[in-house]
Formats: structure tokens, sequence, C-alpha cells
């Protein structure tokens, strides 16, 4: 059970069909949270394609008087099979608003561990008025979602420098790529930014157009390389965090 963000430094790599995208193919119950400050509403205007209103999100928990644990139920939202959701705002204006409110939510999630649930944060761009600072921090693992062209690796490369630091306060930083290869591959992006790229995603936007924005999913989707390739992530990462979470074990019996 684990609290896992997603967030980009630059440009729109596909961090919400990335969150998404692994969310979908998650293998044990999981609530996935519109954190995202530019209140883009990936998922009911993205995913639902506009089709489900809004009734209740980031802005409802944060406003209400219940104890968080019990108003998180009140905000959480169906969204497929075994993945729930929590709405994020509607405007970049409202995110600024929460900055109260990521700390008590991280707390809460971390509970949800008793209820064998896993989390998936969209938290959008590093750096903007609002950003959900303390959730990406407190994650289990935060991944830093990149293109792998030039541009991108620069446009990554600060928020890397300042994440190896011994100031930097995540948990535990990896990278997500999306379409690695394109020029360059996951050891290459390594190299450049001393981050560990814990999987990489599919460049394959007729699959991606159906979590991005509703597309009808073509023939092929269910078996495309963008589905298989979030499946090899979502193990991935559950890997990750637990060879993680056995190395503090064995830290603290040693
Ligand atoms: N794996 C992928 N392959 C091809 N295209 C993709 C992939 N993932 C996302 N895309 C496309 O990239 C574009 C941006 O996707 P998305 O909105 O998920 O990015 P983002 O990083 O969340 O952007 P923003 O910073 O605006 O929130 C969309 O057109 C989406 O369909
Ligand atoms: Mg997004």
């Amino acid at each position: 059970m684990a609290v896992i963000a997603l967030c980009s430094a630059s440009g729109s790599p596909g961090v919400t069909t990335s969150a998404i995208g692994l969310a979908m193919c998650w293998s044990r119950p999981v609530l996935l949270v519109e954190a995202d400050p530019s209140g883009s509403s990936g998922i009911l205007a993205g995913f639902f394609g506009g089709t489900h209103e809004y009734e209740a999100g980031l802005v409802e928990l944060s406003y209400s008087p219940l104890e968080i644990s019990d108003a998180l139920r009140d905000v959480v939202r169906p969204l497929a099979g075994n993945v729930s959701f929590i709405a994020g705002t509607r405007s970049h204006t409202q995110a600024v608003g929460l900055r109260d409110l990521w700390g008590r939510l991280s707390t809460a999630l971390e509970n949800l561990e008793s209820t064998g649930q896993d989390v998936i944060v969209d938290a959008g761009r590093l750096g903007l008025p609002g950003s959900p600072e303390a959730l990406i921090s407190l994650s289990d693992l935060t991944l830093l979602v990149s293109r792998t062209h030039l541009p991108a690796l620069m446009g990554a490369r600060s928020w890397a420098e300042q994440l190896k630091g011994a100031a930097s306060s995540w948990q535990q930083p990896g990278m997500l790529l999306v379409g690695e290869g394109q020029p360059y591959n996951a050891r290459e992006v390594t190299k450049v930014l001393g981050l560990s790229v814990i999987a990489s995603i599919s460049d394959d936007a007729a699959s991606a157009a159906v979590y991005h924005r509703a597309a009808s999913p073509h023939r092929k989707f269910a078996t495309s390389p963008f589905i298989r390739s979030l499946r090899a992530a979502a193990g991935a990462i559950q890997q990750t965090i637990a060879r993680r979470r056995d190395d503090l074990v064995r830290e603290v019996t040693s």
C-alpha cells in the first residue's frame, strides 16, 4: 500500500494520461487524486469526456468541518472497476486556497493503507502556485514524468539537481519516461539527470487519447504497446516501493 505522485518539470509530457493509465492497469484497488493546480480537469473533462458533472472534490474536502478521513469518504467517486478518484479544482485560483490541505491529506492517504488501497496523485507541473508540495514530498515514490528529447531533459535538469541535493524533502524521486528512445534511452537519461528511470510508457498517441480525452478505443487497444507498457510500469513501481521498504526495515533492524 503506497502513495505515488506523478509530476512534470516542463511541457505536457503525459502526466495526467499516465496517472489515469497506471490506475486503470493497477493490480489492487487504487484512488486517483487530481491535485494538478492548473484546474485542467483531466478526469471529468478528459477521461469522462465531459459526460459527468462535478459533484465534489478537493475544495469540498478542504472546507469540510469533518475529520479529514471522514471527509475523504464523502468526496471519493468511482472511476472504473477498482479505481476511484477525487476531482481536483476547477480553476487555478482555487488551488492556491488548498495550501493547508496537502499535509493533512497526505496523512489521511497513508491511513488508507488499512483499506488496502494504493493512491496515485496527479501533481501537475512542479513550481506552480498551489502545487501540492507536501503531498509530493511525503509520497512513497515521486515520479518526474518526461519525454526524452533534449528540450524535455533540459527542462527536467534543474529539478533533478535539486532533488538529488541533500536538502531535498522528497522521500524517493524517480523518472517515468514517455516515448523512451525518442531519441534518448533510459540509461542516457539517468546518466544526464542522475535520477533512476523506474519505467517507460510507450509513445502511442491513438491509445493515449482514450484516457486523455475519451476517444473510442481502437480494435487493438487492450493489447497495444501503450497498455502493455502501463502494466509493466505499474509492476515496476510496486517493486521499487517494496524494495525501498525492505531496505528501510533492514536499516532499522541492523
Ligand atoms: N504515452 C503517450 N503517447 C502518446 N501521446 C501521449 C501519451 N501520453 C499522453 N499523450 C498525449 O500528450 C498530450 C498531453 O497529455 P497529458 O494532458 O496527459 O499531459 P500532462 O503532462 O498532464 O499535461 P499538463 O501539464 O497540461 O497537465 C495529450 O495530447 C495526450 O493524448
Ligand atoms: Mg495534466
